[in-house]
């Protein structure tokens, strides 16, 4: 199919250059153009199909300026030309220095070959990226609407040029720095096949969006001096309903997977993570006055390695905390519910399972005065394995609630998870531990 599929468009090619008998030859013509890949969810999807995407009719191709010139302007033109239908063929080297808006896209598919850079105008982005709400996070530019597929074949790039923003971050930690893309209010799409690279702040933000299929990306964040990467979180969700992220390499040093307030109906299938956080739920709660829900998400066959937790729940506790100068927060409300870790494999974490209801909070008197506000409820862990790192040993994990009436229904099944000195047991603390079989519980 592939095959033929090039064959013909150099045929094209070779006739157009015929008819009108030019020797120059045009390597545009000639650079075959990616076709939208099949990806489904697989093995499990997140309870309901992904919805039909009709094959688009008409392509709209971006000639990047070259040095170092704002492509923006450029590209939200062949959005305009080539939304309703069409394709935007991006297969130059693009620089991105003004902030983007593209919510309004219906039915469009990006063919990303080439590479989109963000400029690290600093003072730029500081006065002119989009800005949210949570967790004062900003964005370069963000993508919205229905029907939005966006592929890169394996050889698609967007890089963050985080490293300025690391070494910013370094000397000003209140330093807001633009997430790597946002999808905002999308209902219908895929992101696939695209590498990422050094994210100034999280890699991806899905926020306010539903039936996103994310599959076979590359997502990498190294630091090239002393100043770590800072933040780097691979996905989160937010307000967004039926994501599947899967197949994907993540080497990154905070959250893999992140579930922020209002995800439901998420599968995590088939990654492996390096160096992170975990695949977590939350941090909740950090917000008085909100309600928050994590429900229905399944962590299915994945890898964590060199990573601080594998399977993680944060909730904030239920009194202010001050953490980190721009996050900060407590005494929300809400609950976590029906979370599933099936297949884990650990290599080298500090923690093979974490669940914490005293997020940010270094005070534990204050913890117990303070409940979390926030249940966390039917939580199952089945098959994990491997061996932890020697950091707690021989602790493999914890799991540490506010009261029993704010953590119950948690079950454990085939946990086999050892310390490097061969034991392994578990903090377990004010919740019912009787439905993990086979737990070695001792108190903090
Ligand atoms: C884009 O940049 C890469 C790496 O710098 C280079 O190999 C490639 O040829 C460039 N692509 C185009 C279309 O200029
Ligand atoms: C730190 O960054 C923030 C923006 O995120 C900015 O308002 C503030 O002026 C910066 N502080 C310094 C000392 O540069
Ligand atoms: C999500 O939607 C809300 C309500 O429309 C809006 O205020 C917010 O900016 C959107 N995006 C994010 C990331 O919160
Ligand atoms: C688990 O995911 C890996 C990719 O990391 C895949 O090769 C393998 O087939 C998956 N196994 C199952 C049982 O789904
Ligand atoms: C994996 O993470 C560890 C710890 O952060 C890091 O030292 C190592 O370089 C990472 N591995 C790869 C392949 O990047
Ligand atoms: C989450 O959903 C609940 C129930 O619909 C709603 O009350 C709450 O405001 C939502 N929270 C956020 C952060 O959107
Ligand atoms: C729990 O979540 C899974 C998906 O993760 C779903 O298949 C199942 O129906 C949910 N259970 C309940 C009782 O809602
Ligand atoms: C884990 O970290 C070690 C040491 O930094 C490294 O050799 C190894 O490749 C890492 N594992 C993965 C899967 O990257
Ligand atoms: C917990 O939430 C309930 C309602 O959801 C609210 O009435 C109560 O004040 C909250 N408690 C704290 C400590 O925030
Ligand atoms: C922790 O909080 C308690 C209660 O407010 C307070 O008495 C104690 O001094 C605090 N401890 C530290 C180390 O700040
Ligand atoms: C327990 O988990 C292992 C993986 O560690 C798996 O191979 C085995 O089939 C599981 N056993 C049962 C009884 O489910």
């Amino acid at each position: 199919m592939m095959f033929w599929k090039v064959t013909e468009a150099a045929c094209i090619a070779i006739l157009a250059t015929l008819a009108t008998a030019t020797p120059t030859i045009d390597t545009h013509i000639h650079r075959a153009v990616l076709s939208r890949p099949d990806i489904k969810p697989f093995p499990r999807n997140s309870g309901r199909s992904k919805p039909y995407s009709p094959p688009r009719t008409k392509t709209c191709s971006v000639i990047a300026l070259g040095g170092g010139g704002d492509d923006a302007p450029q590209i939200l033109d062949a959005f305009q030309d080539c939304n309703n239908g069409g394709t935007i063929v991006l297969d130059g080297n693009y620089t991105i220095a003004t902030a983007l808006d593209l919510t309004f896209l219906d039915s469009v598919d990006i063919a990303l070959s080439g590479s989109i850079v963000f400029k690290a105008d600093i003072g730029y982005w500081l006065a002119n990226a989009f800005r949210y709400d949570f967790q004062s996070s900003t964005a370069f530019w963000k993508i919205g609407g229905r029907d939005v597929n966006i592929y890169g074949g394996g050889v698609g790039v967007i890089d963050g040029q985080g490293q300025a923003w690391w070494d910013g971050f370094a000397s000003n930690s209140s330093l807001l720095r633009p997430i790597s893309l946002v999808l905002d209010g999308l209902h219908g799409g895929s992101v696939t096949g695209l590498r990422m690279v050094s994210p100034p702040n999280w890699f991806n933000l899905i926020a306010n969006s539903s039936d996103i299929l994310i599959s076979d990306m590359v997502l990498t964040a190294k630091s090239s001096n002393s100043n770590p990467v800072k933040n780097s979180d691979g996905w989160d969700t937010y307000r967004s309903d039926h994501v599947v992220i899967q197949n994907s390499v993540i080497d990154n040093t905070d959250d893999c997977v992140s579930f922020k307030p209002n995800s439901t109906n998420i599968v995590v299938q088939g990654l492996r993570c390096n160096g992170s956080h975990g695949i977590s739920v939350g941090s909740l709660g950090q917000y008085v006055d909100q309600y928050d829900i994590v429900e229905n998400v399944y962590i299915y066959n994945n890898t964590m390695s060199n990573a601080s937790d594998a399977a993680r729940i944060k909730v904030w506790p239920g009194v202010h905390s001050d953490f980190e100068p721009i996050l900060s927060g407590g005494g929300g409300s809400g609950y976590v519910k029906n979370i599933t870790y099936e297949r884990y494999e650990n290599i080298n974490n500090d923690w093979a399972i974490e669940v914490n209801q005293c997020y940010g909070q270094s005070n534990k008197t204050l913890c117990e005065l303070y409940p979390s506000n926030m249940t966390i409820s039917d939580i199952y862990f089945i098959d994990m394995w491997g061996t932890t790192s020697s950091k707690h040993d021989p602790k493999v994990g914890t799991l540490v609630c506010s009261s029993p009436e704010q953590c119950y229904n948690f079950h454990a099944k085939n946990i086999s998870i050892a310390s490097p000195k061969g034991k392994s047991q578990w903090i377990c603390s004010n919740f019912d531990t009787s439905g993990l079989e086979g737990f070695d519980c001792v108190s903090g």
